[in-house]
């Protein structure tokens, strides 16, 4: 009996189309002799859908999202359950930021990648990055600003004294940076932040680095005691002023990418040492892609952050990474599959009552 494998994809998030890319390489790559897929697409409005899929849908570079399909409603119960395990691949909000993942514990369905709670922390910068400090790892100076209860008239002058000028506007919640501003002077600033509130209620004001920005993929050890696995580190230098939305998606040659990172050893090490101390600090589970910045000018390194649902198409950086460590793109899924698999395990000998 092949396991069934629920690969969900799409969703309710503004990284919507990205999903449906990486989802279509994770069903290409998913072992067929060990496992069935199960494609449920999930579109704009939220409605989960069983979607029956072509060889002509199934050798596209995207998955389609149609609206014929029947409704998948997810029963509560466990009792019968209708699928194995879940490969959640939806980027973003209530995808990868532990909402999907809490109704996959209702659900007592076992689930690839982060827990309710990693994935929330992972997903919300400024809270990541609480833990991240607490953890003696470096991050980058920051202010998080409440709409509505920050000092308009006095706040450029503030990111001056804190942080100096140029500085990174950046929505708490979001991702593929969108809402996310590199502010020149203290003229910009508001209208900067008036975009990212657009976008969360919470917005973070960075010291700009001006770095090389750093990727590992870091993977659960199967072994309950074992360190995180960690990749050999790549390395990403956008064409543009950052990595913005246009050079993530819009622009063909926005970002080369190279893997492995140009790094001396000791810099191999110290990053790799950062990516798994951080997966532990958030409590990571499954997998995750750290993104590091490294001072160009002091060699300083500094945590970015953390996606718990990288990419995943054939030339996302999390896959190729582990590729370019030894691990193949099939294999690494197997992996993630019996990582999730072994979780629910644990999790259902817990005692859920208690009698005197
Ligand atoms: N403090 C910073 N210093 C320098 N560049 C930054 C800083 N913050 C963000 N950036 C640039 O903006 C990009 C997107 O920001 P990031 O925090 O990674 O958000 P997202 O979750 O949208 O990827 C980064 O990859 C980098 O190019
Ligand atoms: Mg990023």
């Amino acid at each position: 009996m092949k396991i069934r494998v629920a690969v969900l994809y799409g969703g309710k998030s503004g990284e919507h189309e990205v999903s449906l890319r990486s989802a279509a390489s994770v069903i290409r790559h998913l072992d067929s002799k060990r496992y069935e897929v199960i494609p449920i697409a999930v579109d704009k409005a939220g409605r989960w859908s069983l979607t029956e899929l072509s060889e002509k849908d199934r050798a596209a570079e995207s998955l389609p999202v149609r609206s014929n399909g029947p409704e998948f409603v997810l029963p509560l119960s466990g009792a019968a359950r209708p699928v194995d395990v879940v490969f959640p691949v939806i980027h973003g909000t209530f995808g990868e930021d532990g909402t999907l993942q809490g109704l996959l514990e209702l659900a007592d369905l076992p689930y690839v990648g982060c827990g309710v709670l990693a994935s929330a922390v992972g997903m919300d910068k400024e809270v990541a990055k609480r833990l991240i400090q607490g953890a003696g790892l470096p991050i980058v100076p920051y202010l998080a600003l409440r709409k509505d209860a920050y000092a308009r008239d006095k706040v450029a002058a503030q990111v001056g004294e804190k942080l100096g000028y140029p500085c990174f506007v950046k929505p708490a919640n979001a991702g593929s940076s969108v809402g996310v501003h590199k502010v020149k002077d203290p003229s910009q600033l508001l209208a900067a932040l008036d975009d990212s509130f657009r976008y969360d209620t919470k917005v973070l004001v960075e010291k700009a680095i001006a770095a090389r920005e750093v990727e590992l993929s870091v993977l659960e050890n199967p072994d309950p005691a074992g360190e995180p696995l960690v990749s050999v580190p790549g390395e990403i230098t956008p064409s543009h002023e950052f990595y913005s939305y246009e050079a993530k998606y819009l622009d063909e040659k926005g970002a080369a990418l190279l893997i492995p990172a140009k790094l001396t050893a000791e810099q191999t090490q110290r990053a790799q040492d950062i990516a798994r101390r951080a997966f532990r600090a958030l409590e990571g589970e499954g997998m995750a892609r750290v993104d590091l910045f490294v001072d160009r000018v002091s060699g300083d390194f500094y945590f970015n952050e953390v996606n718990t649902i990288p990419g995943f198409t054939s030339i996302s950086m999390y896959p190729k990474m582990w590729e370019a460590s030894g691990l193949g793109y099939s294999e690494l899924l197997t992996r993630l599959v019996e990582l999730a698999l072994a979780r629910h395990k644990r999790k259902a000998e817990l005692v859920r009552e208690f009698h005197v």
